[in-house]
Order: structure tokens, then sequence, then C-alpha cells
């Protein structure tokens, strides 16, 4: 049965793979994940395709630029139709302010639903080694992850993306209504891939996850129905 928690990554870079997938994967699943590699190279079809299937979409472009370029490249996506649109928490409270002020007055004019806006706090590929290489060796990563998820909620943003370890904490610090999207999801027993802060789908869920970013451990199964069907079980 469809559950929207889990969003199925399509990274892919032809239109005929991204077909394919959501085909096989039918009825199962009704969140997808429309990223660079793929929106760099076929484009906005892919979003008017994915909703002419009843798809919903989390196009997942991280833009992190200065405030009114991150504002006006937000209100050039949301004319799309996108479910999700993310920005770099990285870049800022007033980039995220700016956007998110901006993101709601457009969408009001336009009299279109706004789409969701979230902050991408810190890659789940991130280790201890990449995040001492950036300088940053005074702070812990979960504790830059929780001051970027509040820093994203005062500046009226919906949720964040995270590891799904670092969920928990921030359900803790940003109340019950806060969105916590977490890739870095692998089945016990799974390639880790470039993946770094993981967790199992299940204790996704249970450390407070809303929605599960799911790319590799489906598309590369042998069988990635099968391989969705069990995510979903494990989700329930
Ligand atoms: O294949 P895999 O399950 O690792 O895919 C995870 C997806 O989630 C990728 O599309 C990646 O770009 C995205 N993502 C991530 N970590 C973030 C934000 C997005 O892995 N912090």
């Amino acid at each position: 049965m469809a559950d929207e928690r889990l969003i199925v990554a399509l990274d892919f870079h032809k239109m005929e793979d991204v077909k394919n997938l959501v085909n096989e994967l039918g009825d199962s699943v009704i969140f997808y994940k429309v990223g660079m590699e793929l929106f760099y190279s076929v484009g906005a079809g892919v979003v008017d395709w994915l909703k002419t299937q009843n798809k919903k979409i989390f196009l997942d472009l991280k833009l992190h630029d200065i405030p009114n370029t991150v504002a006006g490249g937000l209100c050039s996506l949301m004319n799309l139709g996108a479910d999700i649109l993310n920005v770099h928490a990285a870049g800022g409270f007033t980039m995220m302010k700016t956007a998110a002020d901006k993101l709601r007055e457009e969408s009001a004019k336009a009299g279109i639903v706004k789409p969701k806006l979230i902050a991408i706090t810190i890659l789940t590929s991130i280790n201890q080694n990449d995040w001492s290489g950036l300088g940053y060796d005074s702070l812990k990563i979960s504790e830059q992850v929780v001051r970027f998820a509040k820093l994203a909620k005062d500046a009226g943003l919906e949720g964040v993306v995270a590891s799904p370890q670092e969920a928990k904490l921030i359900r803790e610090n940003c109340g019950k209504d806060f969105l916590i999207v977490t890739p870095g999801i692998r089945p016990a027993g799974s390639d880790i891939n470039d993946q770094s802060r993981i967790s199992t789908p299940a204790a996704a869920i249970k450390n407070g996850a809303n929605y599960l970013v799911v790319g590799r451990p489906i598309r590369a199964a042998e069988n990635p129905k099968l391989a969705a069907e069990n995510i979903l079980a494990e989700i329930k």
C-alpha cells in the first residue's frame, strides 16, 4: 500500500529510466525526489510528467546563494508545481527568511498552493574527517545540525533535511510539527555507498523522521519493487 513517507530518489539522467522505475514501482510509491542529476539533464518536463502520473515531488535542487538570488530562483521553481523545495541552511538566516517570505507572498499572489520549503542541514555524506577538514573541529556535527534546524524554523521554513541519526534531537528541539526529511537510509545489510551518517528505515521513523529519502537501495536492487515494499513494511 502506498505510504507518502517513502520518497524515492530518481537519480537518473534519462527520462526513459525514470519512466521505467516509476512504472515498475506502480501504486506502491507516490512521492519522488528529483535532484540535480535529473533536472540538469531533462529539465522541468520530468516534474510535469510525474504530475500526470499523480505523483508528489520533492524538487531537491539545494539552492545556496545570496538572499535575493535564492528567493528569485525559488519563485521560478514554484511555478513548476513541486510539493517540496529546498535551500542550504548554510546560506544563513537572512537568506532563508528572505526566501520563505518571498515564496509565501508570491504563491499567495499567484493563487497557488505554496510548496513546502525545507533546509539542508549538514549533508548525510559528511563524516567526522570531512567535518574536521572544513575546520570545524570544535563543533559536534549533531549540535551544528540542531543549530541549523532552529535557524530554519525561526526563518519560517517548514522543516529540514538531516541524517536519521539527528532526527530525535531535531524533534526535541523544533517540536512535533517541524518536518524532518532523512536521506542516508540503508536497510540492514545493504551497501552504504558514499553515505556516512545512516540508519535503517525503522530507526529513522522511530527517531521522528516524517519522510525517508531512499535512492540506491531501491534503484540498484535486483527487484526494486520488492525492495520498496520491504522498506514500506519496515516504515509501518
Ligand atoms: O542513493 P541514496 O539513498 O544514497 O540517495 C540519497 C539521496 O538523497 C540522493 O539523491 C542525495 O542527493 C539526497 N540527499 C542526501 N543527503 C542530504 C540531502 C539529500 O543524500 N543531506
